[in-house]
């Protein structure tokens, strides 16, 4: 049997919802036990990956798929990170609550949910944000280290939870680093006030559109992660020219992009609809030249997953 969201199309195109029943059986299957166990990976993942295939095919519309998610979300995993993804609380995927959960390994209590979780976190993309946390720290690091005489000046664009400012703080309370965070959502500035209250003097916190405000100083770290690949090309290019101007010479900007090698990217786009702009190492340089950085100094670096591309540019 077809799933239930889909059984009128199903009725028309039953050949081409193949991959779509081969996922629902799996999912039952998987439900039924309680949660997929680490030895289901596998073959969740290559089912997902059939289903991908399928949709970049055209053989079954994204849409379907959409629904079918939706359907199976709603019934059987509400409160799950995948549920939360799918459900866009604050009119997108990978909003501040869910990177912050992603960070804390947050997983549901309810027995027949947790496995799902455990799934979630278990993939290469939840393991690439926490690693672009660790690469943000060791930036921190070399650029407070190479920086004594005064102190240092980062602007974090499109702060979240501002969890990693949080936690480099607790590590380096000596240190002489002021950080401007800027966010559009106002939950988002809030939670981070809250976790950088300890550390207020040296963090101020911007509730604005980074496309229409940046702070006017001048920083020797801009820092952005988790927003560049929500962008298209030419607002990339826009953002990107706007802080260089505001990176001090000898300064660095530093801007996270997810790369096209993504293995949870059918995971993603497909049970949680959360669809990113990858970019490859080459087109991520193309874009710093449009906006005007000078070639010898762009260099792209990855975190251990290589699923996050990091564009450096050094003024
Ligand atoms: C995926 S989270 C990343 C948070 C943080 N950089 C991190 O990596 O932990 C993306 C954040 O970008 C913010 N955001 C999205 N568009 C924005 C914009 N135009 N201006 C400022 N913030 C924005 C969202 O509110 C959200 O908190």
């Amino acid at each position: 049997m077809p799933p239930l969201v889909l059984q009128e199309r199903y009725s028309v195109h039953q050949n081409d919802f193949a991959p779509l029943i081969e996922c629902d059986d799996l999912l039952r299957e998987l439900m039924a036990q309680g949660g997929p166990m680490p030895s289901d990976y596998a073959q969740m993942n290559r089912t997902l990956r059939l289903l991908g295939d399928a949709v970049r095919a055209k053989v079954i519309a994204r849409d379907d798929v959409l629904a079918y998610a939706q359907d199976v979300t709603n019934r059987h995993l509400e409160g799950t990170m995948q549920a939360r993804a799918l459900g866009k609380k604050y009119g997108y995927s990978g909003d501040f609550e869910i990177i912050e959960a992603i960070y804390t390994l947050q997983i549901a209590q309810e027995p027949h949910l947790r496995r799902w979780d455990l799934y979630f976190h278990s993939q290469a993309a939840p393991n690439a944000v926490r690693n672009r946390k660790a690469y943000f720290h060791q930036l921190l690091n070399s650029h407070s280290a190479g920086h004594t005489k005064a102190p240092l000046n980062v602007l974090n664009v499109a702060s979240g939870p501002a969890r990693d400012v949080r936690e480099w703080m607790l590590d380096n309370p000596e240190r002489e680093v002021f950080f401007d965070c800027v966010d559009a959502e106002i939950h988002a500035v809030e939670r981070a006030k809250k976790l950088c209250a300890p550390f207020a003097k040296r963090v101020e916190f911007y509730h604005r559109n980074v496309l229409r405000f940046l702070p006017a100083k001048g920083y020797e770290l801009v820092w952005s992660a988790g927003l560049f690949d929500y962008l298209t090309d030419r607002t990339f290019v826009f953002l990107l020219k706007a802080l260089i101007a505001v990176t001090k010479r000898g300064g660095e900007v530093v801007v996270g992009n997810f790369s096209d090698y993504n293995p949870s990217r059918d995971y993603m786009e497909l049970l949680g609809d959360w669809v990113l702009q990858h970019r490859t190492r080459e087109q991520l340089r193309e874009l710093a030249l449009e906006a005007g950085a000078a070639a010898d100094s762009i260099e792209v670096m990855w975190e251990p997953e290589g699923v996050n591309l990091f564009l450096h540019i050094r003024r």
